[in-house]
């Protein structure tokens, strides 16, 4: 959460640094700043709510120079005020910040006891002073300060840093949040995520844990932890710069949405043709006595369908975990077990730290990620690729049938290694990915039919999503989207589930949303929407022609999905979902891009 960028270019760093906030925005929208040094001086804008008020602020009250440091937030102690927007500062040190300081508290009781005075109720505001302190205490430079400063800092960090009088180099630190460095021909950029830097160079490095950079005009020294200097490697990025373009589309969720097909159809292509999942890429799932799949939010969901398949079709022993319940748990984890780790951006702060406690008991490590750079693929054993390309709505759609379609693959490996799958088996499900791209296609088609459901669901305060099988995380899922993008409460629940207590919720005002593909469970999902419609509660029906045509129940309205494997039908049937959601937040003139309180990233606990 938060996203910071750093520009050094000896001459103008305003547009710059205002073209990698706007690409950052996507981790926070509460409050946005930024600080730069002229004629030695460090001068601040900061204003609240999202990055067009700064824009409007710097357009009264200009300011320009050859070094700066900017900010957006995402607001974790202290409300999203003007005083708590980032650039913090003390008398002589300038500060943005990504990550949480966890003891705060205690540095800035001592640091006001010090004579340090206080603005916000920040814990970033910490970190200015706290250089000042060293800078204060002794014959220290200031980036040997500001070394020194950052090793008492716990918790995580990724930060940016300026000087009173200077105006040569900036600082950068990073422990737990990421931070890139870019390389450009006479400037030095840092940013929390590579694509910020992409329209103003394509060579990075990543900063390892506990690393201190100095940058300067065409140079950056970096420092270990231990404050031996060290290279990191520089990379080509393979971001594009225009990755942020909403092309024709009203919202880049409407966008992403539609890329769908061409993404999957690209997935399933690479890798059936030329067998990209290679062996070396992931665990020797014959050897494996069973597999512990961890991830969050939709990720968790992608790994939940996963579970049915491994299950299914790899006769593999799978337990799934939220990564902020596994963390702290002390799970015990077997011997000879892996761990796969389903992150889009790469960055989750929960994600990693499971991966971390799973890594410390011996498991082996696979993660299936977004963002090839990114912080859980770099701490992996193995590291498979999503390749949705970048995601920039907050509520993910694409990264998650991307998901799915890598963590497919990685099911018709297991289920071969472990002699599950025969050659027709594999032809069988082969088969029916490389039909996928085409349906999801047709599916998208029927906008007129969503935007009628969406009326309907405008004025809704509350909706259930149900589904068996594979489809219950789909109805998971599809409560996650309504809510997180249109603030109508819903809630997923296994079909089978609704009598042991939900049912209770039903009534004439709380629309059902069934996901129902026909296959072996669709009897017994039909008979729980009668249950439902038997207590007078309005059904919206997804499922295939001929069963909407049979249903001996009324329904509110029904979308088609076209007839499919029951292997795709997750790929499939949250395409609708997905849509309907989109749709609902446009039909309440919501922030779709940008829901309230949300952010991208999640890089906090
Ligand atoms: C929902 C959504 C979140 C993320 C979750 C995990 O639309 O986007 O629930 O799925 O925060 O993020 P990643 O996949 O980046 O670890």
């Amino acid at each position: 959460m938060c996203g910071i960028v750093g520009v050094i270019n000896g001459s103008k760093v305003v547009d710059d640094l205002m073209g990698g906030l706007e690409l950052l925005e996507y981790r926070g929208y509460d409050s946005a700043g930024l600080a730069i040094v002229k004629d030695k001086h460090v001068y601040a804008r900061k204003t609240e709510g999202a990055l067009a008020n700064l824009k409007k602020e710097l357009a009264i009250n200009p300011i320009e120079g050859r070094v700066g440091i900017a900010h957006t937030r995402w607001a974790t102690h202290g409300e999203p005020t003007v005083v708590n927007a980032h650039p913090h500062s003390s008398q002589k040190v300038t500060v943005v910040h990504n990550g949480i300081i966890e003891n705060y508290e205690m540095l800035r009781e001592d640091l006001e006891y010090e004579g340090y005075e206080f603005v916000s109720d920040t814990d970033s505001e910490v970190v200015p002073h706290l250089i000042s302190l060293f800078m204060d205490s002794g014959a220290l430079s200031p980036e040997a300060a500001a070394m020194s400063a950052v090793k008492m800092l716990d918790g995580a960090y990724a930060l940016g840093i300026l000087f009173e009088g200077e105006e040569e180099f900036f600082c950068a630190a990073r422990k737990g949040s990421p931070l890139a460095i870019g390389y450009g021909d006479e400037a030095m950029y840092v940013a929390s995520d590579a694509m910020a830097l992409a329209p103003m160079t394509d060579r990075v490095s990543y900063l390892a844990d506990g690393d201190f950079a100095v940058l300067s005009q065409g140079n950056v020294e970096i420092y270990d932890v231990d404050e031996h200097l060290v290279q990191r490697e520089v990379r080509k990025s393979s971001i594009k710069a225009n990755a942020a373009d909403k092309g024709h589309y009203a919202h880049f969720m409407l966008k992403e949405i539609h890329e769908q097909p061409d993404i999957l159809l690209d997935i399933v292509e690479t890798n059936l043709g030329a067998q990209k999942i290679a062996k070396e890429k992931t665990v020797d799932f014959a050897e494996i006595s069973s597999l512990r799949i961890i991830a969050c939010g939709t990720s968790f969901y992608a790994g939940h369908v996963a579970k049915y398949w491994f299950e299914r079709y790899a006769n593999l022993n799978v337990e799934i975990d939220i990564a902020s319940e596994f963390r702290y748990r002390n799970a015990p984890l077997p011997e000879n077990g892996a761990a796969l780790f389903i992150s889009q951006s790469g960055e989750t702060a929960d994600t990693f730290a499971a991966l971390e406690y799973a890594k410390s008991k011996g498991q082996k490590i696979l993660s299936l990620v977004n963002v090839p750079e990114s912080t859980i693929a770099r701490a992996s054993d193995y590291v498979v690729l999503t390749e949705a390309g970048s995601e920039i709505g907050v509520a993910s759609t694409k990264a998650f049938t991307a998901q799915l379609a890598a963590l497919a693959m990685l099911v018709i490996e297991a289920g071969k290694a472990r002699g599950v799958l025969s050659a027709a088996d594999e032809r069988e499900l082969t088969g029916a990915l490389k039909l996928m791209p085409a349906k999801a296609q047709e599916i998208l088609k029927q906008t007129d039919v969503y935007q009628d459901i969406a009326q309907s669901l405008k004025e809704t305060h509350s909706a259930l999503f149900i589904g068996r099988g594979a489809s219950y995380p789909l109805a998971l899922e599809g409560a996650l989207k309504l809510k997180e993008i249109s603030y109508i409460h819903a809630e997923g629940i296994g079909a089978g589930e609704l009598k042991h207590g939900p049912i209770a919720l039903i009534d004439k005002d709380t629309p059902v949303i069934a996901v129902a593909p026909p296959g072996e469970l669709a009897e017994k999902t039909l008979s729980n929407i009668k249950e439902v419609q038997a207590r007078g509660g309005p059904i919206i029906l997804i499922s295939d022609a001929k069963t909407i045509a049979k249903a001996d129940f009324e329904t509110l309205a029904s979308v088609e999905v076209p007839e499919c494997h029951d292997f795709i039908a997750p790929f499939l049937y949250v395409l609708p979902l997905q849509l309907l959601s989109y749709y609902a937040a446009l039909a309440r003139d919501c922030n779709i891009d940008k829901p309230r309180n949300l952010a991208k990233s999640v890089t906090v606990e």
